[in-house]
């Protein structure tokens, strides 16, 4: 069998660059080295690629040397310059990206893979942009009768002009208790959780500092619950798993830092709960035209028992311990085999993408 020829592309510039190495470590060594021949691919903090040792650890490809891929589609080449000419640096099959939040999982590198022809692993241009923007993610959500809580957008020229005036809207359209996020941002970074009128324009000029959308939505006391999605057409769903934090909310630090955040797989939810949220979670990844993988995240409300429909993740933690690959374990699926599956669904994408017609012909 010929080996699959793999690029691991993570890192990024984005705040959640130590989180994305974390995620390609985990992946490089669970690969199937007889099956796949990987090449890493960081991406430096500066936005260059570096192509790694693949006999180290990811983290220690930050110093390889500097290799492009070309907007062009051609021959899935890599590109390296000797002397002022570009140079083949090695041919990819398929690349699979592991770089969470902004420039990575927003639509932009897909915009690149797209061009260069490479098939890669996860969801398309719009998927990604769609589900990393939580803005239009809830109006598209609200449109397809899914359930969100009330929202209120703020623009951060707005608060430029008048943040007294943003505030008030933001305010009198949701009330307090409000969570305040910036749009396109990811690992709980520039969320405030309000609970007093004057705390809220300090959280508003934090958040912009994030992002020119900010969101401003009711906050409920909640459990959170969050369902792992594979596939394209179908769509499969996980069970459902629990975070369990102890700290005010599901902050960077609960993340990342906190040893004591719980997670409970499966979620202790009964039978009707369960196969409710599944459905929710399968809904919500088509509507936003999410391919390959995702992790629908909810707000289970303590005092209604109803389901809110809190994101979609088109890019999820991808460490063993992270919840998308421990979901798909408790639902059969181990570790080695969800990478095999993600993969073929990168190749049955593109494979279907170049079946489609690109000149006009009269029927
Ligand atoms: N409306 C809300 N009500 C209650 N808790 C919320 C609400 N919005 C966010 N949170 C808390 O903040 C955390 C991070 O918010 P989230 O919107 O998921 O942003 P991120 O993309 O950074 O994960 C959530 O996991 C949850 O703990
Ligand atoms: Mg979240």
């Amino acid at each position: 069998m010929t080996k699959i020829r793999l690029g691991l592309l993570f890192g990024g510039r984005s705040v959640e660059h130590e989180v994305s190495i974390a995620s390609a470590t985990a992946i490089h060594e669970a690969l199937d080295p007889a099956r796949y021949d990987v090449t890493l691919l960081a991406v430096g903090r500066d936005g260059q690629w570096h192509r790694g040792n693949p006999g180290l650890p990811p983290a220690a490809s930050l110093d390889g040397e500097v290799v492009n891929l070309p907007a062009s589609a051609g021959e899935h080449r890599l590109l390296r310059w000797e002397h002022g000419a570009a140079e083949s640096a090695g041919q990819l099959d398929v690349i699979f990206p592991i770089l969470h939040g902004r420039g990575g999982e927003d639509g932009s590198l897909q915009g690149l893979l797209e061009l260069s022809g490479v098939p890669y692993v996860g969801s398309g241009v719009l998927g990604s942009a769609l589900q990393m923007d939580k803005e239009v993610s809830k109006r598209l959500f609200a449109a397809a009768g899914l359930p969100v809580l009330a929202w209120v957008l703020v623009r951060s020229r707005e608060i430029a002009r008048g943040a007294d005036v943003a505030a008030e809207r933001a305010l009198s359209g949701v009330g307090l208790p409000m969570f305040v996020k910036p749009a396109n941002q990811g690992s709980s970074v520039g969320i405030h959780k309000v609970t007093t009128p004057e705390a809220l324009i300090p959280a508003l000029r934090d958040a912009a500092r994030y992002d020119a959308k900010v969101l401003c939505e009711r906050a409920v006391d909640a459990r959170e619950i969050e369902v792992a999605l594979l596939g394209i057409d179908p769509i499969e769903a996980s069970v459902p798993g629990e975070i369990r934090s102890h700290r005010e909310f599901y902050d960077y630090e609960a993340k990342y830092v906190d040893e004591d955040t719980e997670l409970l797989v499966p979620a202790p939810l009964d039978p009707d709960q369960t196969a409710s949220v599944r459905d929710l979670a399968v809904r919500a990844m088509a509507t936003l035209e999410g391919a390959g993988l995702g992790r629908a995240d909810f707000l289970l409300d303590r005092s209604t028992g109803e389901f809110w429909l809190n994101e979609v993740n088109s890019l999820p933690g991808f460490t063993e311990v992270s919840m998308f690959p421990r979901l798909w374990e408790a639902s059969g699926l181990a570790y080695p085999a969800l990478l095999d599956r993600l993969i073929e669904l990168a190749l049955e994408r593109h494979r279907e993408s170049e079946s489609l017609e690109t000149l006009y012909r009269r029927s």
